[in-house]
């Protein structure tokens, strides 16, 4: 019985920072710019709350300088809209993260809109996604890109590779499948119409899961040696009533037929926020029309 590699997230995620915080005291050295991140919080969330402060916190260690705006849920769309517009004209400002979701008063696409796209380091913005399709350089939302830096790290060559992305959301199923086509991968973009999703999955050479069903892809349904990339996070039940995370995959009967697998938690989460300070970083970059700092974006051999 084989056994997949455990694609440890941490550990990656460990390894983007200290290339992001070698760039960000390079930026400092020779241009005198510290990139700066904005993080908008809208009411008390505990989740988006824990998220946000680790947000800043990274921020903070990797030398970049962390602005929080914390607003009661009380807020109007107006006032939220008059803030993204003060943070988008300030100039310490690279990055703006308006975290999600909103207040139900509050509509969530026309704040998104408003956010500068130079500091759309969410690739939230239409203008980012439409940049993404078209192939020009854009700022790539977080999660898909730490997807690919995962997939790099452990396939060194992916080109030529088949591909099959379960979920077609705009926040990962539709980028994360763009850039894999622009890994040159053959890409199947699969969803809840599609038919004979095992016999689909079983042609995959990697296979990414964003659906947001606890473990709905099984064991035989993985091709022998293929990376799987599980972006999913379910709380499913337990009998001491505090529930368990889970990812959109049968994790312990993937992971006897996988050449390498993310666990939930511990696989893709932890790269999400790391590569939010690659396009903070880049964003800052962009914005003073810099080059001659590295934006790091594939994952440095291990030590
Ligand atoms: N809430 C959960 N994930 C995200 C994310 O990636 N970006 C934002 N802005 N909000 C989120």
């Amino acid at each position: 019985m084989s056994s997949a590699i455990i694609i440890d997230g941490k550990e990656a995620s460990s390894r983007l920072k200290t290339a992001i915080a070698i760039s960000v005291a390079a930026l400092k050295a020779k241009h005198n710019i510290v990139p700066g991140l904005a993080t908008v919080l809208v009411g008390e969330d505990p989740a988006s709350q824990v998220y946000v402060r680790s947000k800043q916190k990274t921020a903070t260690a990797a030398g970049m300088n962390s602005f929080q705006h914390d607003l009661p849920v009380t807020t109007s769309q107006n006032d939220l809209l008059v803030l993204v517009r003060k943070l988008n004209a300030n100039p310490a400002v690279h990055g703006i993260l308006v975290q999600l979701p909103l207040p139900k008063h509050i509509d969530q696409f026309a704040i998104i809109t408003a956010i500068a796209p130079a500091k759309d380091v969410d690739g939230l913005h239409p203008e980012s996604a439409g940049r993404l399709l078209a192939g020009g350089d854009s700022l790539v939302s977080c999660t898909p890109m730490g997807c690919i830096m995962l997939i790099n790290d452990v396939m060194p060559a992916i080109a030529g590779k088949h591909a099959v992305v379960l979920g077609r959301s705009i926040l990962v199923g539709k980028p994360v499948s763009l850039l894999l086509l622009n890994e040159n991968c053959t890409v199947t973009m699969a969803h809840s119409k599609t038919q004979d999703l095992p016999a689909l999955c079983r042609s995959a050479d990697i296979l990414v899961a964003a659906v947001g069903k606890a473990e709905m892809v099984k064991g035989d349904w993985i091709k022998p040696g293929a990376t799987v990339i599980d972006v999913g996070i379910n709380r499913i039940p337990t009998p001491d009533g505090k529930g368990r995370l889970v990812g959109d995959v049968d994790y312990l009967a993937a992971s006897k037929v996988a050449g390498a697998i993310t666990p939930v938690p511990g696989g893709v989460g932890p790269m999400t926020i790391a590569c939010l300070m690659v396009n903070t970083l880049k964003a800052a970059c962009q914005q003073h029309g810099i080059k001659d700092v590295t934006i790091p974006l594939r994952l440095l051999p291990k030590a």
